[in-house]
């Protein structure tokens, strides 16, 4: 079933990188008028600079390099890079002297950002081919994780936040934006409202991702919902810390998850969709069904 999911979830966004590279861009603010999703979470003055194509792959749930706090000088990784808007956009953060990781698994998507990386005139920014379950990068070699709207889609979370813990320095943050469900829906009731492939039935709860990034041995967990995507489900942004070797964890990490449920049924409600399932959205971007929704 692991490798299944997998396999659909490569398929999925390789046909979403070769809509934009044969075609035009799927999601563009244009294209869905949906805000849930892709390029409508990112400013104008940081999508002026960029390619457009960069910008018609954006597939996110929010914008993690904006709350990443990222200082010249860092080595930043993108989880699941896509077409690399969040890397351009970080290089751009970390110059002079930092550099942007991109790691993705799908070929197509690779190709994508690469060429946007050229049309962009990044140089900081380098695309890796691998599994978010596996990241090929060395111990304590990253000052900041980030990724968006990508944990979701790991049919083995566990082994993200253990990856994540591991290449982050002591003192290293991470900075996510992701799906995340209400508490009282169960993994059937997640299945009910999407698709695996767009990035709904594989969504955590607050609880169980407090939960994994503390397993983990991060700290300083954060989880803030910025708006409700659908019945139960918001994007969120995710962030931690990995502590310095012998301190301890941040009193506040037992109250995360409470926090952040309360606020996010504090949020106003989403409009009547259902991600990943013929919705308006996917329609809108054609029969490659390349939404992350
Ligand atoms: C929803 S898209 C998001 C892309 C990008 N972060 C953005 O904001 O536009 C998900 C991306 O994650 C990649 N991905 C999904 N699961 C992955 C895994 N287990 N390992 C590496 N990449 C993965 C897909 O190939 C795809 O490019």
């Amino acid at each position: 079933m692991t490798d299944q999911l997998r396999a659909e979830v490569r398929d999925h966004y390789a046909r979403a990188a070769l809509a934009v590279i044969d075609g035009p861009g799927c999601c563009s603010p244009i294209a869905s008028g949906e805000p849930a999703f892709g390029p409508g979470l990112y400013t104008p003055e940081e999508l002026g600079p960029l390619p457009v194509d960069a910008v018609a792959a954006s597939l996110g749930c929010g914008n993690p390099t904006a709350v990443a706090d990222l200082r010249p000088g860092e080595t930043v990784l993108d989880l699941g890079s896509g077409g690399g808007i969040d890397v351009l956009l970080a290089a751009r953060r970390v110059a002079p002297g930092g550099t942007a990781y991109g790691l993705d698994m799908t070929d197509e998507m690779l190709t994508l950002a690469r060429r946007n990386a050229a049309q962009a005139g990044v140089d900081n920014a380098v695309f890796v081919k691998g599994e978010i379950e596996a990241i090929p990068l060395p111990d304590a070699s990253v000052d900041v994780v980030i990724s968006n709207c990508v944990i979701n889609l790991s049919t083995e979370k566990p082994r993200v936040f253990s990856e994540i813990a591991r290449v982050l320095r002591p003192g290293g943050r991470l900075g996510v934006s992701d799906i995340v469900a209400d508490d009282d829906l169960t993994a059937a009731d997640r299945a009910e409202r999407g698709s695996f492939a767009g990035c709904v039935a594989g969504a955590l709860t607050f609880s169980e991702y407090a939960a994994g990034l503390t397993a983990a041995g991060l700290t300083g967990i954060r989880l803030t919902p910025t708006h409700a995507v659908g019945d139960g489900l918001y994007g969120a942004i995710v962030a931690a810390v990995r502590p310095q070797a012998g301190s301890p964890a941040e009193p506040g990490d037992a109250d995360a998850a409470a926090a952040g449920l309360h606020a996010a049924r504090a949020l106003p409600k989403a409009g009547a969709v259902v991600l990943g399932r013929g919705s308006a959205e996917t329609q809108a971007c054609g029969s490659s069904g390349s939404c992350c929704g």
